[in-house]
């Protein structure tokens, strides 16, 4: 039986798929259908796909090269309890398996995934897709939302479309974790270089539709060219209307599941759950983009 793809919200943003299992090889048609998926919906929901981490690296590779956690990159000191460097531990266990304690550094910084953003922006070149699978997952909370970016840069007013047509916002993992109390000297010396602000283009204009997409994300702390109180207002206030319920897709977690998003065309944050008690084991590979966003320029033009 192939593959078959239906809407999960009336505007047709976030698509479930069903009879494909990924766990085995897929073939080269099964691979392409699940990117023109990727294209139409920007989120897709598979159940009951039960992955090892080897068997969700080798499904995620069908979709081009992993990127090393951003978590591990950053903690290259610390015991995993994920030995993989391209798996992401979305988790609240210790590398003991043990539930993180309230005042554990890894569980507050990670707090930082329950802002809107976008995977990775604060690299030169941002990430693709991200793939999201569930092990065990909490009684109730821990939701994860998403945004559509495309929407939500369509139904600007032409004003400020306009407006942001060719801004260029700095992005850092230290711009998001300001705004929940961390100061960019908590992270130590050897990790100042990852740091470093990149930019990116505010609108994107993506090839494979031929639409354009508000590229915005917590990561965001300047516009170049802007005073930085003026530039953070404008972010808040796009990203207010970005993420306004009729763009939104909310994903219910049961174990199995694998959801996939698009960072270039969607933002996300993860939802509260009482962390301290209920164990949530999510683990997300992460597909390297291919572009720099400032040569969009030319592209969109
Ligand atoms: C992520 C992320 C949200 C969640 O894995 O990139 O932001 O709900 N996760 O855990
Ligand atoms: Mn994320």
């Amino acid at each position: 039986m192939p593959m078959s793809f239906r809407p999960l919200t009336p505007a047709g943003f976030a698509g479930e798929v069903s009879d494909i299992d990924l766990t085995r090889p897929l073939t080269p048609e099964q691979a392409r259908a699940i990117d023109d998926g990727m294209d139409k919906y920007g989120v897709l929901v598979f159940h009951d796909q039960h992955f090892t981490d080897e068997t969700q690296m080798a499904f995620s590779r069908n979709f081009g090269e992993l990127e090393v956690s951003s978590g591990a990159e950053m903690n290259r000191t610390r015991d995993r309890r994920l030995p993989q460097m391209e798996m992401a531990d979305i988790s609240n266990l210790d590398e003991e398996g043990r539930l993180r304690a309230a005042s554990d550094r890894m569980r507050l910084t990670g707090l930082g995934n329950r802002l809107w953003h976008s995977d990775a922006s604060f690299r030169a070149i941002p990430a693709k897709y991200s793939l999201l699978s569930a092990r065990v997952v909490p009684g109730t909370g821990g939701n994860t939302e998403f945004a559509d970016m495309r929407a939500a840069y369509d139904s600007l007013d032409a004003e400020t479309k306009a407006e942001v047509e060719d801004l260029i916002t700095e992005h850092s993992n230290a711009f998001s974790r300001e705004q929940i109390g961390f100061y960019k000297t908590d992270y130590g010396a050897e990790n100042q270089l990852l740091l470093k602000p990149v930019r990116h283009r505010l609108v994107r204009f993506d090839p494979r539709t031929g639409r354009k997409t508000l590229y915005l994300s917590a990561h965001i702390g300047g516009i170049v060219g802007w005073p930085v109180p003026e530039a953070r207002m404008l972010i808040r206030d796009l990203t207010e209307h970005a993420v306004q319920r009729q763009f939104v897709f909310a994903h219910v977690w049961k174990p199995g599941d694998l959801v996939m998003w698009d960072n270039r065309t969607t933002m996300h944050r993860a939802r509260r759950y009482n962390d301290l008690s209920d164990v949530r084991d999510l683990r997300r590979t992460t597909i390297r983009g291919d572009a720099v966003t400032v040569a969009q320029v030319q592209e969109a033009a």
